[in-house]
């Protein structure tokens, strides 16, 4: 123990043990969630509950029912998210990030369905929960082109119909309730199996079957370091919790 530490949770002990973790130059996994874009000004669901949404529950609007029920007020607020993200720049967390990959092998594995890891450099981005500007057709599951969303949100708007059947064109994300999509899920499987070390940034760790990538990795024996400025359910999977934001850690934690 050096002088001043105050035993296993001291804030510089677990800075510590999180530098070593993440030191060398294997494999990398992030592991990224509303919190990783929050100082990109992308608002959570909770913050999202203004203006015009301030009547709607956004978990609510996040369901596979919300969409059938009312269709249009749906893609109105999720054409309304895709334009807050449109102007909205990286962060220094996702920077360092991508400029982490320049390195070593770097997987991103992002519960976020904006698209500020791929603009900050990132090479390699699983989206596991879909993409905001990924639409498709519900019918047909083809990807549609939604056009560029308005500049002003509006409370509701119809989803356009897809060009080669004639169905009604949805978000490209995933609903609770709703499965992952096969191919990023299993290749974020394949990165964690791999991986030297996880940094899990910005999640509450509550959504599952994201929130069990953190357990995999430790079950192999795994690193697993989180940043997050509060707590999370990540549970004892984590070896080193640093209470910062991204913007504030991530840059010193994989600075080389
Ligand atoms: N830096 C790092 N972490 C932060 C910051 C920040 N600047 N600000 C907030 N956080 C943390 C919070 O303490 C919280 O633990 O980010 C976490 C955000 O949690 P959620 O809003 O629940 O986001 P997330 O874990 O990504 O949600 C998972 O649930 O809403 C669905 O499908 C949606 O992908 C989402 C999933």
């Amino acid at each position: 123990m050096t002088h001043g530490d105050t035993g296993p949770d001291d804030p510089r002990r677990h800075l510590e043990q999180a530098r070593s973790a993440l030191a060398g130059d294997g494999p990398l996994v992030v592991l990224s969630g509303a919190g990783m874009s929050a100082e990109s000004g992308v608002p959570t669901f909770r913050d999202a509950r203004t203006g015009l949404w301030a009547r709607y529950d956004p978990t609510e609007l996040a369901s596979p029912d919300a969409w059938r029920r009312d269709p249009d007020t749906v893609w109105a607020w999720y054409r309304w998210r895709e334009h807050l993200v449109a102007r909205a720049e990286p962060n220094a967390g996702h920077l360092a990030v991508a400029r982490a990959a320049e390195g070593r092998e770097v997987v991103v594995v992002t519960q976020n369905v904006d698209d500020l890891h791929e603009r900050a450099g990132s090479p390699l981005v699983h989206h596991v929960h879909g993409s905001l500007f990924a639409h498709r057709c519900e019918t047909c599951e083809l990807a549609a082109d939604a056009g560029p969303a308005p500049e002003d949100p509006v409370e509701r708007l119809a989803p356009p119909v897809c060009r080669f059947c004639g169905g009604r064109v949805r978000p490209g994300v995933v609903w609770f309730g709703e499965n992952l999509p096969a191919a990023p899920w299993e290749a974020s499987l394949r990165a964690i199996d791999s991986a030297s070390a996880v940094l899990v940034i910005g999640t509450s760790g509550l959504v599952h079957p994201a929130a069990s990538l953190p357990d995999l990795a430790a079950e192999n024996g795994t690193p697993v370091v989180e940043v997050n400025p509060g707590d999370s359910g990540l549970g004892p999977a984590v070896t080193a919790h640093v209470r910062a934001t991204a913007g504030d850690a991530v840059p010193a934690l994989l600075q080389r």
